[in-house]
């Protein structure tokens, strides 16, 4: 790898799964425990929005009780340290990433400490617990919903992400399943790029097959190493 390479990162839950936060396709996973189509869809929020906000308040009062692990801090060092850019995309809604010292994440699925006006689409930081019907502070709707892109809504930011992907001489996808579109198409993009393309995880994700790299164990061992290797040290 040359040191002026521009490196696109797609992270997903498996990268937080060894801080304590649960992944969704696990046996017990988070999908194992709630149906997607009552918390994380447009429809289900119709239904029962109170349902939909306590889900997202438990799981925002989690990120109180974790912290970010070793592949988190190792992004945020490949960040700071290497010469050519560094594009981290994520799938996740924690805010991990951050807290372990990384500068700018794309979060393509929202975020749980933000709250966004169903009415005027004005975004705020969500408070720890939210309730519906809140207003929203900048047209006074009573319209707040959590951040978060929901199954049938469009992911954030897709055009700039596209042309990321479209720039990318490595091409890295972390702890992902390779189940959600458009997140699992980015390892075809990249390719049709020219990017060399590696995947981290425990096993071989859905899009598997289209990786020219595999680094198989947990993320908070096989990302540092990556990193200490492109970083030379
Ligand atoms: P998944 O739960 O589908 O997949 C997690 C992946 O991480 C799996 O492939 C695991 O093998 C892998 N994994 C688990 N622990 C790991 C570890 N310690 N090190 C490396 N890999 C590990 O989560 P995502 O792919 O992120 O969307 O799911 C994508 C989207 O589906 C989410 O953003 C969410 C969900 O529905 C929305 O809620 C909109």
């Amino acid at each position: 790898m040359a040191s002026s390479d521009k490196i696109v990162i797609l992270t997903g839950a498996g990268i937080s799964a060894e801080s304590g936060i649960e992944t969704f396709r696990a046996e017990d996973g988070l999908w194992a425990q709630h149906r997607v189509e009552d918390v994380a869809t447009p429809e289900g929020f119709a239904r029962d929005p109170e349902l939909v906000v306590n889900f997202y308040n438990a799981r925002r009062a989690q990120l109180a009780d974790v912290v970010p692990n070793p592949a988190h801090k190792a992004l945020a060092r490949l960040e700071a340290a290497h010469q050519g850019e560094v594009v981290v995309i994520t799938q996740n809604v924690d805010d991990l990433h951050e807290r372990g010292g990384m500068k700018k994440v794309w979060h393509m699925h929202g975020e749980l400490n933000s709250a966004l006006c169903a009415a005027c689409d004005h975004r705020w930081a969500a408070p720890l617990v939210m309730a519906p019907g809140d207003a929203c502070p900048s047209c006074h709707a009573p319209a707040a919903r959590p951040d978060i892109v929901w199954f049938g809504e469009m992911p954030y930011d897709m055009d700039a992400l596209f042309a990321h992907l479209g720039a990318a001489d490595v091409f890295a996808a972390i702890g992902t399943s390779g189940n959600v579109y458009p997140a699992a198409g980015f390892v075809a993009e990249a390719r049709r790029a020219g990017a060399h393309t590696i995947e981290f995880n425990l096993e071989r994700s859905a899009v598997g097959s289209q990786f020219q790299e595999h680094r198989t164990g947990p993320a908070g061992q096989t990302v540092p190493a990556w990193v200490d290797e492109i970083l030379g040290s």
